[in-house]
């Protein structure tokens, strides 16, 4: 009785090769539990444009409306090839579906590994890193809001509004303080209020009004150029870091490169008062560098689908798959992966949850 409906994405590039992985490893950790999960696949991304001329259609999002949580891969084609205008894939089709659906939160843990070495000198086992970036995802400078006035003229003029509501801010610095509440009882506000007055004042006083209602969470306020420092030097600082939708977009491909690599960044993108699918996708692109190689690194899309799990009320699914996956990685660590393929690592995975 306890079925869910995933629509998955996989898109173009190396996203169909890491979804399958995560797929695998969804089917093993649900086999304890009473829940059943089944698949409508869908075909969108860079090569459905280029045979089809479509990116999202409203009949395609209104389907997806009916789903329980979409697993998604990546989309972009390879910026070399001139077939594809730049952005209309991302823009259409990726942000098409976090705007319609209403992902207000992006949500993007980063943690350290066992046996997953860090770059940075002063992270180990020790003083590991955890935090978790909650990136505005409706809102900012992504809402398209601008133009260009005399186009390819020496008088051009772009502009790209950032654009920030009351409700917009609210609920996700809402959702932040609620997460940091329930772990290390600390939040930062990363903005650039000193520059960006308007906006900026908004973000402030917004944290500023809904802290009184988490009086046991600490906050703090840290522009985004010296986050940038302090992610380097002391990331172990961070508990909860709440930020807009460019701000988040770039730290969270920073935290990822500190700790244990784009291959393992997993991300949500939540509809946080549940009124259509959230959504769940690494938080790499289609490296097309890599694509077709078999050789691109599964893992962030399977730590992807435990957020899944964990979202759909599978919160026992959801830690079997993030213990899998530890003990695996540490494993690698000790034996080394090189030469190791995509579905080969998939299958270590699924061996340890089936063991
Ligand atoms: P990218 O994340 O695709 O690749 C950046 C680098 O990381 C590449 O060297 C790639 O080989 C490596 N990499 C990424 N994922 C990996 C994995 N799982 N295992 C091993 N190595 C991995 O970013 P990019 O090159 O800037 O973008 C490529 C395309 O993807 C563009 O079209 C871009 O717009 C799109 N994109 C899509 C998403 C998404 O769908 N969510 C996110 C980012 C970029
Ligand atoms: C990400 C990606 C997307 C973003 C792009 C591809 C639109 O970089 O998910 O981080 O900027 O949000
Ligand atoms: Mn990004």
């Amino acid at each position: 009785e306890n079925t869910f409906e995933i629509a998955v994405i996989g898109g173009d590039g190396i996203g169909p090769e890491v979804v399958a992985e995560a797929r695998k490893v969804l089917d093993a950790a649900l086999a304890p539990e009473s829940a059943e999960f089944t698949y409508i696949e869908y075909s969108l991304g860079a090569e459905h444009w280029l045979t089809t001329g479509e990116t999202l259609t409203e009949e395609t999002l209104q389907a997806l409306r009916g789903h329980d949580a979409i697993l998604f891969g990546a989309v972009g084609a390879d910026p070399l090839d001139t077939r594809v205008p730049s952005g209309i894939i991302e823009r259409e089709l990726l942000l098409g579906l976090r705007f319609n659906l209403d992902h207000c939160v992006n949500l993007r843990p980063t943690r350290s590994y066992p046996g997953v070495v860090s770059p940075l000198r002063g992270v180990d086992e020790e003083h590991p890193i955890d935090f978790v970036v909650v990136r505005e995802g409706t809102e900012g400078p992504y809402a398209g809001n601008g133009g260009l006035l005399r186009r390819g003229t020496d008088a051009e003029i772009a502009t790209e509004v950032s654009v920030n509501t009351a409700y917009g801010v609210r609920r996700v610095v809402e959702d932040a303080f609620t997460r940091a509440q329930a772990r290390d009882k600390h939040l930062t506000l990363v903005h650039k209020n000193n520059v960006l007055t308007y906006s900026g004042d908004l973000w402030t006083r917004t944290t500023t009004a809904v802290a009184k209602s988490f009086p046991d969470v600490r906050w703090d306020y840290m522009h985004v150029d010296a986050a940038t420092i302090h992610m380097v030097n002391n990331p172990q600082r961070f508990d909860v870091i709440v930020t807009d939708n460019l701000f988040g977009d770039i730290l969270t491909d920073l935290a990822p490169a500190i700790s244990g690599g784009i291959g393992l960044a997993a991300s949500a993108s939540i509809n946080t008062a549940g009124t259509a699918p959230s959504m769940f996708e690494p938080v790499h692109g289609s490296a097309p560098d890599i694509a077709g190689k078999a050789i691109a690194d599964p893992t962030a899309a399977v730590l992807s689908a435990a957020l899944m799990l964990d979202h759909l009320g599978l919160g026992e699914a959801a830690a079997r798959v993030e213990a899998a996956v530890l003990a695996q990685l540490s494993q690698w660590a000790q034996d080394g992966t090189s030469g190791l393929s995509t579905s080969q690592r998939g299958d270590a995975f699924v061996a340890r949850l089936s063991s």
